[in-house]
């Protein structure tokens, strides 16, 4: 328990707060009386410096460019790890042992498949529907199908639906894909791994046999390990405050894919690819480096900048390597690579970017490679949401095994009028 303390002055009189120390990181100060004393609120809108929990999950330093799971740096993670070893990781606490994880990923091997029924869903939607729209609705529809498994007060039940979730989000996503081309649904294949099985369903065909390329397999994996967790983002704060309530986890992660869709969250990907094929070739690049420092043009370097890099997103650095691999073994010609290569040079050493800390984000490369691995951009978001899955099951658990945890529910400055006396409507 840390002696330290922070004093406000607030309305002419002063307030001794404790101040919290975690591993890592800045202190807080801990405001959790301070309206039973002062009777004010603090105000701060899109929590720019506000902590909202405990949590021993992830870890982020922006300025420093670090990025940690369990303490392990992501760098190490996405070169030496599986995405099913992060799986575990990030769901408790330590890396397993060889047996630990065969018998993990053994586990979720064995819910990668849907309830028949629920396979039907996906024909109440367009042809045309967003695969994130489908991914709302369906995962939602879980809690229809996994009654014994909704007891949160349960931490057997707690993790029988994470694994069931982290399980059947590949299986959810690619029958997405399959239904949006008219291509009939591929069921999982337990002998693969967990992303080889997911690109079999999204590209294999019940027709032909298909062949895993071990290179893409790697590269998606390492897209998952990238897009595991991100500690308390938008949509992982918005799975906490639905499950602070007591709601079951597949309605809290269907809350998590909504937020997520969002063009400022899980979108940017799809918007750097659409930029890099704008711009199209190396000569163009000065013309829009100009036109993202025009402060009249509304115009940005899509794939740059971050609210919480200051510095270079430590999951950009493994997105480039993976993009070279992925074109090398794939024979990829496609010149949006040379241009992204370039770009990203030109910006790093141009004052305004250096000047306002502007990095490549994960969401620079990363459309680059799935577009090369053969994925529309509508399924960008979509494997966002697969991959983050497993960091919001982990965040949920942690909240609802925490003994202190309370609904959340923020207070807010209130603008609007003060009480006045109801009129008729004829007399308005
Ligand atoms: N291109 C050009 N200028 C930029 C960019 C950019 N990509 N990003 C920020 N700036 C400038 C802003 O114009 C602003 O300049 P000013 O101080 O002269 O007004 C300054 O840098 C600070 O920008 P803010 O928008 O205030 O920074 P914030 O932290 O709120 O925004 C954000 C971060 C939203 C990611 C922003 O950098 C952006 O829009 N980037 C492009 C979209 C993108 O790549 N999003 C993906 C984020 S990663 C993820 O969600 C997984």
């Amino acid at each position: 328990m840390s002696d330290k303390q922070a004093t406000l002055n607030a309305g002419g009189k002063d307030v001794t707060m404790a101040v919290r120390s975690g591993t890592i990181g800045p202190d807080v100060i801990d405001i959790r009386k301070m309206y039973a004393d002062t009777g004010m609120f603090t105000y701060d809108p899109g929590f720019t410096s506000t902590a909202s929990c405990d949590s021993a999950i992830t870890y982020i330093d922006g300025d420093e460019g670090v990025l940690l799971h369990g303490g392990y740096p992501i760098g190490q993670l996405a070169e030496q790890s599986s995405f099913m070893e992060v799986s575990y990781l990030l769901l408790n606490g330590e890396l397993p042992g060889k047996a630990e994880l065969a018998d993990f990923s053994r586990t979720i091997s064995r819910h990668t498949m849907l309830h028949e029924q629920l396979m039907q869903f996906y024909r109440g939607f367009r042809r045309d529907a967003h695969p994130m729209a489908i991914m709302c609705g369906v995962v939602g529809a879980l809690s229809a199908f996994y009654h014994d498994s909704t007891d949160i007060a349960d931490p057997i039940h707690r993790k029988i639906s994470s694994h069931r979730l982290i399980a059947k989000m590949p299986t959810i996503a690619a029958a997405a894909y399959k239904y949006s081309i008219g291509q009939p649904f591929v069921y999982p294949d337990n002998t693969l791994s967990y992303t080889g099985n997911f690109l079999r369903m999204t590209f294999g065909v019940p027709a032909e046999k298909y062949e895993v390329n071990p290179v893409v397999e790697k590269a998606l994996d390492r897209i998952f390990i990238l897009h595991a967790d991100h500690e308390q983002n938008a949509s992982t704060s918005t799975v906490r405050l639905a499950g602070s309530s007591g709601a079951n986890p597949f309605a809290c992660i269907a809350a998590g894919i909504a937020c997520l869709w969002g063009p400022a969250h899980g979108g940017a990907n799809e918007a750097a690819l659409n930029m890099l094929q704008e711009i199209g070739t190396p000569d163009k690049i000065p013309h829009y480096i100009e036109r993202a420092k025009d402060k009249n043009d509304p115009f940005r370097l899509m794939g740059f900048g971050h609210r919480v890099y200051k510095n270079y997103d430590p999951r950009a650095t493994v997105m480039q390597q993976t993009v070279r691999e992925v074109f090398e073994s794939l024979k990829v010609t496609n010149p949006v690579f040379e241009v992204a290569i370039q770009l990203e040079e030109m910006a790093l050493s141009d004052p305004y970017f250096i000047e306002k800390k502007l990095f490549p984000n994960v969401d620079f490369y990363s459309g680059v490679i799935l577009s090369a691995i053969g994925f529309p951009t509508t399924m960008f978001t979509a494997l966002f949401a697969l991959a983050r899955t497993v960091g919001w099951v982990a965040q949920w658990n942690e909240m609802i095994s925490d003994p202190g945890q309370k609904i959340g529910r923020p207070r807010q400055l209130y603008t609007g009028p003060a009480q006045r006396d109801y009129v008729p409507v004829d007399k308005r």
